[in-house]
């Protein structure tokens, strides 16, 4: 293994001589769990493809299984399956039972459903900055004057949220948590699981997730209150039966205690579900040695470092590996560093997602519904800066988690192209 730069100096974008050969692949992503094909073989011949299935035999629905794993899994009570991350996020937030127009908190820099699951919801996201260490919003970024009702507190790439800090400013003026840990499945804080912390935690389980069954998503609570109301959302007002239900007929009756949506999870996601999550926490061990081993393999070149979580947080999940260049290289903007990087190593280096206040995905004056809540938002936010998030956007390069599920081989390479690309 070796660090040493390669003869060819040319940058590999400039025609130069890649520092990895392109015979030398990358780990694919997804990896199937052993027992993700036979769990989808049950699901395709055993005649319940949804939860509004009738029962056959004795079967127990892979999505009830889920549920169960999952809350075990992040040590919550509750558990509730949802189609995406996006659906996970509308629910628990529709289930604070909020009024119409109210204001959440939501941190610019993430993906565009954290905003827009709020507009789904009915009310208006405040978009605030993040701390420039962690890129997750800080206790000081809640900016109250708003009167918010809500946070969306998003745990950002493999860094997570201060949420005792968030609660020690939310708790006193009954404002509600809603964690988004849609990039931080199984990361912990003082040895506690993304998504136990808030009053709700949303995960999605998109493809490129740690944790993925193609399209997917959960709700998690303690609050025994919330969880009939998130079930009722989240499958068009019913809810499973208390009781064991009677041959051929569905799981679910129809409680009706408030208007709902189809936000359900299918049998065969939530049978790849079941399958991943037993592999998650292995997974999760190769990621983050590789990790340190490469944080270690950059503490000498100048200017990069790897982004690195608060003291508290006991173990990263990795969705993006975020390199911090705290000195760009003269000429050249992290656009260029991440094309760059991209040529050397044949693996996608990239920005992170636009921040949402000037992200062109984020677009709610162009829906109907949405126009009372879009002038609400437009106005609230026509003065509001996010030099943080800014400072973050222009200063990182991302590559996806699977870039770290091989062999330290892979790091040195990684370290080589950094450091060729840093000094050309
Ligand atoms: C922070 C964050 N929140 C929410 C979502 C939405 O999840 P989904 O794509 O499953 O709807 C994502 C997906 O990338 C995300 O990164």
């Amino acid at each position: 293994m070796t660090t040493s730069i390669p003869l060819d100096r040319r940058l590999a974008v400039d025609g130069g001589r890649p520092v990895r050969p392109p015979d030398r692949p990358w780990p694919r992503w997804p990896i199937p769990a052993p027992d993700a094909a036979p769990n989808l073989a049950a699901v395709l011949h055993g005649g319940r493809w949804a939860i509004s299935s009738p029962t056959v035999g004795d079967g127990v629905l892979f999505e009830r299984r889920f549920a169960a794993d999952f809350a075990r899994y992040v040590g919550s009570r509750h558990c509730v399956p949802v189609d995406h991350g996006s659906s996970a996020l509308v629910v628990a937030l529709e289930s604070l039972g909020l009024g119409y127009g109210e204001t959440v908190l939501v941190p610019a820099l993430t993906w565009t459903a954290s905003a827009t699951a709020a507009l789904r919801a009915g009310l208006v996201p405040v978009l605030v900055d993040v701390d420039r260490d962690t890129g997750c919003v800080g206790p000081d970024d809640l900016d109250l004057s708003v009167d918010p009702r809500a946070v969306v507190a998003v745990h950002w790439a493999s860094n997570m949220a201060d949420m005792p800090a968030l609660d020690a400013v939310t708790g006193p003026r009954d404002i509600s948590i809603v964690e988004d840990c849609a990039q931080a499945h199984g990361a912990t804080w003082q040895g506690r699981q993304a998504g136990s912390f808030g009053r709700l935690g949303c995960f999605s389980f998109q493809h490129g997730k740690v944790l993925t069954c193609g399209e997917g998503g959960a709700v998690v609570t303690d609050d025994d209150r919330l969880a009939p109301v998130l079930e009722e959302l989240r499958a068009d007002s019913r809810r499973y039966r208390g009781d064991r239900t009677p041959p051929g007929e569905l799981d679910l009756e129809e409680s009706a205690g408030v208007q709902g949506a189809n936000f359900c999870l299918n049998e065969f996601s939530a049978a790849v579900a079941c399958a991943q999550l037993a592999t998650l926490d292995a997974q999760h061990e190769v990621r983050n040695r590789n990790y340190r081993l490469l944080a270690e393999l950059l503490a000498d070149v100048d200017g990069v470092r790897l982004l690195q979580p608060a003291a508290a947080q006991t173990r990263i999940s990795i969705y993006e590996g975020t390199l911090v260049l705290d000195d760009l290289p003269t000429g050249m903007d992290n656009a260029a560093v991440a094309a760059a990087l991209t040529a050397e190593l044949g693996k996608r280096f990239y920005l992170t997602d636009e921040p949402l206040h000037r992200s062109k995905l984020l677009q709610p004056w162009t829906k109907p519904l949405l126009a009372p809540l879009a002038e609400r938002f437009a106005a609230i936010h026509a003065d509001r800066t996010y030099p943080k998030t800014e400072w973050l956007a222009a200063h990182t390069v991302q590559t996806h988690h699977s870039t770290f599920l091989g062999t330290e081989q892979d790091m040195h390479d990684v370290a080589t192209a950094v450091t060729k690309v840093l000094t050309r």
